[in-house]
């Protein structure tokens, strides 16, 4: 795998305005190419920003939505209007403002038991990728956030789905100390892995130490190679793989962290 970019921004805002050029460029290379973009959104409250942009005529205009496959990296288990649905989130800020066809949205469905909605999501990826048996989807662009504790997607430090190399969905529960405290559907590494390209968007401060351990202790700057290890822990390298976030690492794919000046500890 590649060094992942590290591309630093002066605010959320500038962090959401490169993240739109990435999004569009990697929307119409991918039309061009294969006829379809898909994509699997972030949840959380970082993106909400780069798609409330993408939902401006000016934004919208660049992509052919009809074109575009709008999935989920995770959902919590509650029912889409929820005030906690990543879904609903999406759908406020972005997908009921861009010409989408509805079945071009795939939803988890986190209003049925955590199992079934992760068996549902897995099938209707399947179908809408043209999988069989064994098959993963390969993503045109996953987006992905990053919690304090390193988690991405729900994919949460010390939980066995981040041990799931054969499923392409699972249905985790959260540690304590996660909120909300609410069961969740996620896709797991190997599809996460799989993606052409995985770009996480991370702001604040609270970040700072793990975006330091995955990427490297001095600080981040643009351009510095990925180096193993990072924060010392009682003498043990807390290296990239110590945190989930630093587990998605695309086999083939690109790998692209947009973090303000906060997360990267510039002043
Ligand atoms: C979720 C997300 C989760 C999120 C991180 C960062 O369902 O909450 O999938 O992985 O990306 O927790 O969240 P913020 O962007 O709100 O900091």
């Amino acid at each position: 795998m590649p060094n992942p970019t590290i591309e630093i921004y002066h605010d959320p805002a500038a962090l959401a305005n490169a993240a739109a050029q990435h999004f569009v460029r990697a929307a119409n290379a991918a039309a061009v190419e294969r006829g379809v973009f898909a994509v699997a959104l972030a949840g959380g409250s970082t993106p909400a920003g780069l798609y409330r942009l993408l939902a401006e005529p000016a934004w919208a205009a660049q992509l052919d939505w009809s074109r575009t496959l709008v999935c989920f990296g995770d959902e919590r288990c509650v029912p889409p209007d929820h005030t906690w649905s990543n879904y609903r989130m999406a759908r406020e800020a972005l997908l009921d403002a861009v010409p989408l066809p509805p079945a071009n949205i795939l939803r988890i469905p986190g209003e049925l038991a955590p199992a079934a909605a992760a068996a549902a999501y897995a099938t209707a990826l399947r179908r809408a990728f043209g999988l069989r048996g064994a098959g993963r989807p390969v993503f045109d662009l996953i987006l992905l956030g990053m919690g304090d504790d390193g988690h991405t997607a729900s994919l949460f430090p010390g939980m066995p789905a981040l041990h799931e190399r054969r499923r392409i969905v699972v249905a985790s529960m959260v540690p304590d100390t996660v909120q909300p405290a609410v069961a969740r559907v996620t896709l797991t590494f190997p599809v996460l892995n799989a993606s052409r390209h995985v770009m996480f968007l991370v702001a604040g401060a609270g970040k700072a130490e793990k975006v330091r351990a995955i990427l490297g202790s001095e600080g981040v700057t643009p351009g510095t190679p990925v180096r193993e290890g990072g924060l010392r822990n009682g003498g043990r390298d807390l290296g990239r793989q110590a945190f989930p976030a630093g587990q998605v690492q695309p086999q083939h794919g690109r790998l692209t962290w947009l973090l303000d000046r906060a997360t990267a500890r510039q002043k």
